[in-house]
């Protein structure tokens, strides 16, 4: 595989993320007993960066869930592969999420938290592939709006691959 083109640089991925967790501290008091909840496996550097640019606090927590098999199509199906173990009845709830594709993972993510109680569920995602939407599901917290294209790194993979690239690049699916 050829190495993915630059399409979101390192340094526009630092200001962006800076600028979403100075509006996330802005929005939740100190007060508030906020959640952080990464979704394995994409949303780990995201995750790492985000919450240690909060000023507020905030515990961390992780769920799993998969869609998607080794490559790019989407099997429909969400399944729940690793739930949260914390407890989060009345907390604030953020779930973190690397990209909103057809928006079937974070919908599934909203309802299968819901069911724990919380005080309040929202989301933060870093990229969102709008035009893919299939069903209405509100990123209350958005780094990027992308085109219809299968990009990797910052945490994103293709087949696993390029997860540790610091930048977001495009690469072309071979299935
Ligand atoms: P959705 O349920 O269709 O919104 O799919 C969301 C999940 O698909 C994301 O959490 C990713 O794990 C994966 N995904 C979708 N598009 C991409 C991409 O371009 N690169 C890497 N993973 C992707
Ligand atoms: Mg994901």
């Amino acid at each position: 595989m050829s190495l993915p083109v630059v399409l979101i640089s390192e340094e526009e991925i630092q200001q962006r993320v800076a600028a979403l967790a100075e509006r996330i501290s802005d929005e939740y008091g100190d007060d508030d007993e906020l959640v952080l909840v990464g979704v394995l496996k994409g949303s780990f550097i995201f995750l790492a960066d985000l919450a240690r640019k909060l000023t507020i606090p905030r515990t961390i927590e992780f769920i799993a869930v998969s869609s998607y098999g080794s490559g790019s199509k989407s099997t429909g199906a969400v399944r729940l592969v690793m739930d949260v173990r914390g407890n989060i009845e009345d907390k604030h709830v953020l779930i973190v999420e690397d990209i909103v594709d057809t928006g079937h993972t974070l919908k599934y993510l909203i309802g299968m938290l819901e069911s724990h109680r919380p005080a309040s569920v929202k989301t933060c995602a870093l990229v969102r592939k709008a035009e893919r939407a299939e069903v209405d599901v509100s990123v209350d917290y958005l780094g990027f709006d992308i085109g219809d294209e299968w990009v990797v790194g910052y945490g994103l993979d293709y087949a696993e691959q390029n997860r540790t690239l610091p930048y977001i690049g495009v690469v072309k699916p071979t299935d």
